[in-house]
């Protein structure tokens, strides 16, 4: 499908993907270290959450969403979520071997290697923990730490509504992570993107003694990296333009990343896509 870009992108955009809204952390953390990069956001709200779904029909989605992107002339996407990362990173790659792709992982190498106690949290969705990448970053990076895992769905759906830091959100946090407490965990790896958003109100609840791990700048520092090696950074120096796609309601995508963003989402564009045949279109 060739869809001409967008008038607001002159230039390539980098993709980010996500099943919400959940990438916008990320995008976040891109525009700090990158302002001057377009940046073509995708949520696939048709389909939210992905956490309970199975592999396979993720890697569908995820396959499906690059392949937009693509056409969008992305010069690299994103892989803004845990769990597509996990279901079709390797996928992506094989399939689109031209294009740059920089995904996410649990951040359990830094927790593991700054645990005092020995014993880290990772909160995620239950695809992640399935996916063989969880397994072999524990594999490669937690030799010798107790890794106690727990699979939060409400924490996603929370951050879609934009409902960060209510009494009925604060609530479900510290009836979910109870836990981890438990266990005595002092790192708690933030293991999917949504999550960044529920960040302050999830310290508060589990107190100063446990370090929260969020890897959006490092996942900004790489895509850095990413630029730099391929020689694909936007020349300029005025703010690149946002253009957040949803196969949802773009309007509700609006209101909710201005809950999460702050007036920075006013500037972005907003546009609705709709899935067809198993491939993205504009919706009419
Ligand atoms: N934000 C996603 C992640 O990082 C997916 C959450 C979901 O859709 O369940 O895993």
């Amino acid at each position: 499908m060739t869809d001409p870009l967008p008038p607001v992108f002159p230039a390539p955009p980098i993709g980010v993907l996500d099943s919400g809204v959940g990438g916008l952390s990320i995008l976040r953390a891109i525009r700090a270290q990158h302002p001057a990069e377009p940046l073509l956001y995708l949520a696939d709200q048709a389909h939210v959450p992905y956490g309970p779904r199975t592999i396979d029909e993720v890697r569908t989605f995820t396959l499906a969403i690059a392949r937009y992107l693509i056409a969008q002339r992305a010069k690299l996407i994103v892989v803004a979520c845990n769990t597509a990362s996990a279901a079709a990173l390797h996928a992506l790659r094989a399939e689109f071997p031209h294009i740059p792709f920089v995904g996410m992982e649990p951040a359990v190498k830094p927790a593991a290697h700054d645990t005092h106690n020995g014993v880290i949290g990772v909160i995620a969705t239950e695809a992640t923990f399935q996916g063989a990448l969880f397994a072999s970053v524990v594999g490669r990076f937690a030799q010798g730490v107790r890794v106690e895992t727990l699979a939060c769905p409400e924490f996603v759906l929370l951050a879609e509504t934009g409902e960060t830091d209510s009494p009925r959100a604060r609530e479900i946090i510290r009836h979910r992570l109870a836990p981890l407490l438990d266990a005595g965990i002092d790192q708690l790896v933030l293991g999917c993107t949504h999550f960044p958003f529920l960040a302050s109100a999830i310290q508060d609840e589990v107190g100063p003694a446990v370090t929260i791990v969020d890897p959006s700048a490092a996942v900004a520092r790489q895509v850095g990296r990413v630029l730099d090696a391929r020689d694909l950074r936007c020349e300029g120096s005025s703010p690149g333009r946002v253009l957040a796609c949803t196969t949802g309601d773009p309007a509700a995508l609006r209101s909710v990343a201005e809950m999460l963003l702050g007036p920075e989402a006013d500037t972005f564009d907003y546009c609705a896509l709709r899935w067809r045949g198993g491939a993205l279109e504009p919706a009419p």
